[in-house]
């Protein structure tokens, strides 16, 4: 049977009603911007994370530009971001004139490490902001520590990642702050855009983030700060309320699936291809994709393989962040992150989405396994 790569239909079926419902009041109230969806939300979530203040965002991007607004980088500092990550990351970076210090990653996690970390500081080093790719954490008392070294603040991307944890904290409890996203195929998302900024336990820091998602402005009128309209839409937070009860049988969904992936696909071999590996101590991975390596440069023949299945997947990501022309000006030589590059030749994801049946994950392990010609 056809498999798509992620299907929303039945989430958004098991929420329907109570949107619809909550749409109506909405409109009865007419309060569309910052109201009682989004501080119930913002509440909600700093529970949920251990984070002691919750902003809610227009999306992930601005929650993490926001966060970097919030430190004042400027042009001349210099940002350090793994590679291998959705351009946003970088992207926020650049587009505070500030300068994007790529890392290379860890081949079995996909993430930084506190050693890529700390070989990557210089003077001019103003933040570090791992990114928790995939739905696990990068090695984050690692990274704390040497950023705790140096003095530099850390800026956590769970964009991917709201809900996973390791060393027995969330997601959102190790940096400064946390750029998360509810862009509609994240494990909880939105009907649109949105995200959250979350605020370790800095006051002023949590203050100043409020302030700067209206304009730098408190009160009305008077802006102490060139901030920005990165708001969060009342109906968004209405949304993602509806379906925040739900989260933790939806990660727990996932797992199900990957540890059943886990057992069906083990014996394909290292050189044919390597499943995901849960690496963290106390850890949970919340699978935001499923994420293969496929070895002896057959990653794109599987993949149409699979396509001719009906079975979707999908390539998180074809090009690493070094190697996008918009970045062709720092210089970056190829072969200069080489783990970086070879993930991008190899890795695919593939369908993992909760509502997912035992039948469509066997059509999807068996459509691996036939392409390396086993059952
Ligand atoms: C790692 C990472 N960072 C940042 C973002 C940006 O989030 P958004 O798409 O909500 O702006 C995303 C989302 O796609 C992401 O996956």
């Amino acid at each position: 049977m056809p498999v798509p790569m992620l299907d929303l239909a039945p989430q958004n079926a098991a929420v329907k009603q109570k949107v619809l419902d909550g749409l109506a009041g909405l409109i009865d109230r007419s309060q569309f911007v910052l109201g009682e969806n989004v501080k119930g939300l913002e509440a909600e979530l700093a529970q949920y994370t251990g984070a002691k203040y919750a902003v809610g965002m227009s999306s992930g991007t601005d929650a993490l530009l926001v966060a970097l607004m919030a430190l004042d980088i400027k042009a001349g500092d210099e940002v350090i971001i793994p590679s291998f990550t959705f351009f946003a990351t970088a992207g926020v970076v650049a587009r505070m004139g500030a300068k994007p210090v790529f890392l290379d990653l860890d081949p079995v996690s996909f993430n930084a490490t506190g050693k890529l970390v700390e070989a990557a500081i210089t003077p001019c080093t103003k933040a570090i902001m791992p990114v928790h790719l995939f739905g696990q954490l990068a090695e984050m008392p690692a990274i704390m520590e040497v950023a705790k070294k140096h003095g530099i603040p850390v800026i956590e991307d769970a964009c991917q990642s709201l809900g996973a944890k390791g060393w027995g904290k969330n997601a959102g409890e190790f940096g400064d702050m946390t750029g998360c996203s509810f862009y509609p195929t994240k494990n909880l998302g939105a009907f649109g855009d949105a995200g959250l900024t979350l605020i370790r336990d800095d006051e002023k820091l949590g203050a100043k983030v409020r302030r700067m998602r209206v304009h730098g402005m408190e009160p009305v009128y008077v802006h102490h700060e060139v901030g920005m309209n990165g708001r969060i839409d009342e109906f968004q937070a209405l949304v993602l309320r509806a379906k925040f009860p739900m989260l933790e049988g939806w990660h727990e969904g996932r797992r199900k699936h990957a540890k059943w992936y886990f057992e069906r696909m083990k014996e394909l071999t290292a050189d044919e291809l390597l499943l995901p590996k849960e690496v963290i101590p106390e850890g949970r991975h919340i699978y935001n994709q499923f994420t293969v390596r496929v070895k002896g440069g057959k990653r794109d023949a599987l993949q149409a393989h699979l396509k001719t299945l009906g079975i979707g997947s999908a390539i998180y990501y074809p090009i690493a962040l070094h190697e996008q022309p918009c970045f062709a000006y720092l210089g970056y030589k190829k072969g200069q992150l080489i783990e970086t590059e070879r993930a991008c030749q190899e890795v695919l994801s593939l369908p993992v989405y909760p509502e997912m049946t035992e039948a469509m994950r066997e059509d999807v392990a068996k459509g691996v396994l036939s392409f390396f010609g086993k059952k």
